[in-house]
């Protein structure tokens, strides 16, 4: 058996991308299930907020909950506290190329900015500036 995690309205409100004042709307409406009232508040089963969004819960790494960076373009910033898909091996490939101007034809929310700023996180020196070869 496993026990219901209630949490806040605030804390649901926050996972569900609303206002605090809307997810009390819709405890208030009855629109979502098995929310409790204590004292003035309504608490929420978490798992009635994942079934709203319809999808599951962020899986825990070192038993910590990580998010997706949206908006997020600091390399150390997203590698500490986000899930971060590892193109580092792109320095490689940056190396390798030898070539004096690269491209990066990509549509936007692609990921160019967040890569630049890991190849920056690499390789600048201690004045800022990068030198490939
Ligand atoms: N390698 C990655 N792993 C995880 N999230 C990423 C990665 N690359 C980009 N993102 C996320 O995707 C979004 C768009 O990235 P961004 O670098 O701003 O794209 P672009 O500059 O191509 O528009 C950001 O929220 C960023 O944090
Ligand atoms: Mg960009």
């Amino acid at each position: 058996m496993t026990d219901i995690r209630y949490i806040s309205t605030k804390e649901a409100a926050g996972i569900m991308g609303l206002s605090t004042r809307r997810v009390v709307g819709l405890c208030n409406a009855g629109k979502l299930e098995g929310t409790l009232r204590k004292g003035r508040n309504w608490m929420v089963p978490e798992e009635t907020v994942y079934a709203y969004l319809g999808t599951a819960k962020p899986k825990e790494e070192n038993g910590e909950i990580l998010s997706c960076a949206v908006g997020n373009t600091s390399y150390m910033d997203v590698v500490k506290n986000s899930y971060y898909v590892d193109k580092t091996l792109l320095i490689r490939d940056l190396i390798d190329d030898q070539v004096p101007v690269i491209l990066f034809t990509r549509p936007r929310r692609f990921g160019k900015t967040l890569a630049l700023d890991m190849i920056k996180t690499f390789l600048k020196n201690e004045r800022g500036y990068i030198y490939l070869f």
